[in-house]
Order: C-alpha cells, then sequence, then structure tokens
C-alpha cells in the first residue's frame, strides 16, 4: 500500500525547499536512461521504477511512462487516479517516451506522442505543471519473443522494415529541464 510522506523542509532564510521525486515505468531502459538524466540535472531527491515505488516523498512528483501499445503503463495511470488521495497537494509533471513522437492518423485512428501524454494528463485530470513527449530507443536484440513478434507485425503491417531506431535527444531533455526549474 503506497502512502504520503510530508516531506517540505525549510532552508536558511526560513524559504520552503521542494522535494523531487521522479517515477518511471520503462520496460528496455530508455525511459529510465531519460529519467536518470533528469534526476542529475535537477538533482532530484529520489527516483524509482514505478514497480519499487514505497511512498510519495516529493512535493514535486515527476511521472514518466515509456509507450507499448498506444498506452502508458497501467500502472503510471493508477498512480495518476490517485483513488487515495496521495498526489492532492503535490506538483505533479509528465512525461512520455515513445517512437512516434508526433500526433498522426493511422487507419482512422489518432496515434502518437500528444495522444498517450494526453491519456496521462486524462488520468492526473488537472494541468501538470510541465509535460514532455520525449523520443524514444528501441533496439531489437534486447526485446522479448513477443515484443519482438509484435513489432516486426508492425511494421511489416506498415510496409517499413524492422531495424530498431534511436530518436533520443539531451536537448529535449534540458528543454524540459527548463520547464521544471520555471515551475519549481
Ligand atoms: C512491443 C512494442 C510496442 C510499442 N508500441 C509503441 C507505440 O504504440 N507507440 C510508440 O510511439 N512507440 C511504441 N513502441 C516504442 C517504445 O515506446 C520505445 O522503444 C521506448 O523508447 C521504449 O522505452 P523503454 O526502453 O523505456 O522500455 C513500442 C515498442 C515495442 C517493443
Amino acid at each position: 500500500m503506497l502512502c504520503s510522506v510530508n516531506t517540505a523542509v525549510k532552508g536558511y532564510k526560513g524559504e520552503l525547499i521542494m522535494k523531487i521525486q521522479i517515477v518511471y515505468y520503462s520496460r528496455y531502459g530508455s525511459a529510465k536512461e531519460i529519467a536518470y538524466k533528469i534526476k542529475d540535472k535537477l538533482k532530484a531527491d529520489s527516483i524509482s521504477d514505478i514497480t519499487d515505488l514505497k511512498s510519495i516523498t516529493g512535493d514535486l512528483l515527476i511521472v514518466g511512462s515509456s509507450i507499448y501499445a498506444e498506452r502508458p503503463d497501467k500502472k503510471i495511470t493508477n498512480l495518476l487516479l490517485d483513488k487515495e488521495g496521495l498526489l492532492k497537494d503535490k506538483k505533479v509533471a509528465l512525461f512520455v517516451v515513445c517512437l512516434a513522437k508526433e500526433a498522426k492518423v493511422i487507419r482512422e485512428i489518432e496515434i502518437g506522442g500528444p495522444v498517450y501524454l494526453r491519456k496521462m494528463e486524462e488520468a492526473l485530470n488537472r494541468e501538470p505543471v510541465a509535460k514532455k513527449i520525449f523520443g524514444g530507443k528501441l533496439i531489437p536484440s534486447l526485446l522479448s519473443d513477443d515484443d519482438y513478434k509484435r513489432q516486426e507485425a508492425f511494421y511489416k503491417r506498415l510496409n517499413m522494415p524492422f531495424n530498431g531506431a534511436d530518436i533520443t535527444s539531451e536537448d529535449e531533455i534540458d528543454e524540459f529541464i527548463r520547464e521544471l526549474k520555471a515551475a519549481e
């Protein structure tokens, strides 16, 4: 059972210092890599994989998910739905990591980064203080048999070669950091 710990501390002038916590879902490591870069650049206080999350300790919670089959991870969505009210007084920022960064329509279905981010925003049900769509990475040799077959079939349907991709960008991380610092 998750709990929320109130951790706001005061600086030497009596000002409140915001604690920053990062929670992410990553299956093959690219969202984890991005989450850790955010942690280092922001000097965040804590970071955890959603499956290891024990408590909400941040005043600013940065929640990110890699995208599989057009949606963010279910545990991440459940955290944002916040049935227990643990995020009530928290600032929340969101990010997704995917390959289809731009919105597009395939067979009359809208897909892409803005759609994935919107699913997280709908679960949160309020404006996040910052949000970002990150380009991810897909390395076929790392995939489980099932994921490999799914992706192979997907690319075949699109008549595209299945070679893997890496569209990660350090600049995107820096842009998000600037947005987060403005929201602190
Ligand atoms: C089985 C499978 C399904 C995927 N589905 C999507 C998708 O629906 N939309 C998308 O943009 N990217 C999709 N991707 C790409 C991943 O979002 C991308 O590789 C991401 O960087 C993976 O993050 P991770 O390394 O943290 O797991 C898929 C990848 C796999 C292997």
